[in-house]
């Protein structure tokens, strides 16, 4: 017989997991297909973020960040270190245990909420008197299940260029670059956006020579040009990246002792860039391969995205996307809130009940990258607002100026607070320094409420700490920062 559910996810990313474990606790029967697998060929649940991306590449930053503070930072401590030396493996080693913690964590969790996981490739064949088939396939093994509902969680997957293929061994994705065996001598990545920075900074720290090239003609376009300023800055002269924009990249030969990028600089002249390992981080791009059949109409427009409404709901009857595969910021946390508010309407819908709060706000998404310093935001950039014609007031603070910074030994970069200049309103916050990505959340709530930057300057921030740091931005604003 035909094993039938309330809800089926498809992916189970920080989007699908999320959903699936919110639906079940909210009392409806369902499945999550998956069909990820580690490089054992073991199924590996966490999608992306889990097995390749967020955590694996945040334990590597953690281990270098370490080896970088050993050799060149405990000296101003006082502590002497002598034969300091980097084990590749056993940061790697230490690393893949983390991920499989989590992932099999992930396991333990469905267990919990009662979640059936089913392994292999799901495709969306038709809707039927109200259930929607569904074929798992993993390997020869073909399963069709029925669900009433589904959400498809199915990522995204990198972006390639056109003339070179990524083998993960000389030319790197991100899987590839998270798993080096050694540190290679000469590095190159292609694309300046937070895979490139995030992973040119961890083998950077361990001694690689990096050259990062970016076809933008500005640094981190994304961010707020200052923060962007300030961090090409300290990556440039701190770090020792070698950072070039707006080049075009011609060709890459893979030769058998070096890779050579064949490119035109900012000014169009020919440059030639050998290197021992490249890796390429353009993007990445939604993942709906062979995930609906053509006959059932899944609209998916011009850039690969799924079309969906601020609900996530998609162009078929009671089926919903969220997280890479649809509009908005590839990041985790929106992906995992996207999941619970689908499974909310969902529920709600079946059991009867309005839900009015079942949204995400794209609007108040914080963005971390995290290089060192890191760089953290939510709202929006000066550039945006001057071409929006917006009026606002802007106040910035450094961390040099602050006495837990100091003891830290961690003084570059600042705060900036952005106001609108009649209302007072909260309209973007940007960091760049210590722990920014956990500062971030002050800034995030703030916006939530709709503070002023007026309620940040009267609230009360711990003394010595970094978040005085984002007060006194506050009080910048109104021209009455008291430490500077
Ligand atoms: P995914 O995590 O991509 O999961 C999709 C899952 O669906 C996968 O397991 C896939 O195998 C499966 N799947 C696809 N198609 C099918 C199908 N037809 N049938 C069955 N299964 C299918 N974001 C952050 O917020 N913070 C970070 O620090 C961060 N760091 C990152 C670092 C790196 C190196 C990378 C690459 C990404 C990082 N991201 C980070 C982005 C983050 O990983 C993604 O935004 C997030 O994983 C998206 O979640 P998702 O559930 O939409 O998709
Ligand atoms: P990205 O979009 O952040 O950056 C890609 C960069 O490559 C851009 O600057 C782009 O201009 C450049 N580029 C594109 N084509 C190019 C070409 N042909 N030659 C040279 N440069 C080119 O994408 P990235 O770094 O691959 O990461 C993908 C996504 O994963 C991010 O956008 C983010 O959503 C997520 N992510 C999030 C992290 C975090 O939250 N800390 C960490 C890593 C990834």
């Amino acid at each position: 017989m035909t094993k039938s559910f309330d809800v089926a996810v498809i992916g189970a990313g920080p989007g699908g997991y999320v959903a699936a474990i919110r639906c079940a606790q909210l009392g409806l029967n369902t499945v999550c297909i998956d069909e990820w697998k580690n490089e054992q060929g073991v199924a590996s649940l966490g999608g992306t973020c889990l097995n390749v991306g967020c955590i694996p590449s945040k334990a590597l930053l953690e281990s270098s960040e370490n080896y970088a503070r050993a050799a060149h930072k405990f000296i101003d401590h006082g502590i002497h270190l002598e034969g300091l030396s980097m084990d590749v493996s056993v940061m790697i080693a230490r690393k893949n245990k983390i991920v499989k913690a989590f992932t099999g964590g992930i396991a333990m969790l469905f267990k919990k909420n009662k979640v059936t996981s089913l392994h292999g490739r799901g495709t969306l064949l038709k809707q039927e008197n109200g259930l929607w088939k569904i074929q798992v396939k993993n390997n020869s093994e073909v399963e069709e299940i029925q669900a009433e509902y589904i959400i498809i969680a199915t990522g995204s997957t990198p972006r390639q260029l056109p003339f070179i293929e990524v083998d993960n061994h000389r030319i790197l994705d991100n899987s590839g670059a998270l798993a080096l065996t050694e540190v290679p001598k000469r590095l190159g990545v292609i694309g300046a956006g937070v895979i490139g920075l995030e992973m040119g900074s961890v083998w950077r720290r361990l001694g690689s020579e990096v050259t990062v090239l970016e076809a933008q003609p500005n640094f981190l376009m994304a961010a707020d040009e200052h923060i962007a300023k300030e961090a090409q800055k300290i990556f440039t002269r701190e770090l020792g990246l070698i950072i070039q924009t707006g080049v075009k990249i011609k060709s890459i030969q893979v030769e058998e002792q070096q890779i050579v990028v064949d490119y035109a600089d900012a000014k169009a002249d020919p440059q030639k860039l050998e290197v021992d390992k490249l890796i390429v981080a353009i993007g990445r791009v939604p993942n709906t391969v062979g995930l609906a059949t053509d006959e059932i109409g899944l609209k998916i427009n011009e850039r690969g995205y799924i079309e969906v409404d601020e609900h996530c709901c998609t162009s078929l009857s009671k089926v919903y996307a969220v997280g890479d595969v649809v509009r908005g910021p590839m990041l985790a946390h929106k992906a995992s809130e996207e999941g619970v508010a689908v499974a909310e309407m969902i529920a709600s819908t079946k059991q009867g009940h309005a839900n009015e709060s079942a949204k995400v706000n794209l609007d108040i998404i914080p963005w971390v990258i995290y290089t060192s310093p890191e760089i953290a935001w939510v709202g929006k950039t000066e550039q945006e607002l001057k071409s929006a014609g917006i009026a606002y007031r802007a106040g910035q603070f450094p961390f040099m100026a602050n006495g837990r910074a100091r003891a830290l030994g961690e003084t570059s970069g600042f705060v900036k607070v952005l106001a609108d200049a009649d209302t007072d309103r909260i309209l973007g916050i940007h960091m760049i320094g210590p722990y920014v990505s956990e500062m971030i959340a002050e800034a995030v709530v703030a916006m939530e409420f709709a503070a002023s930057s007026e309620d940040i300057a009267r609230i009360i921030h711990a003394h010595p700490s970094l978040s005085e740091v984002l007060h006194e931005a506050a009080l910048a604003v109104d021209k009455r920062a008291l430490h500077i």
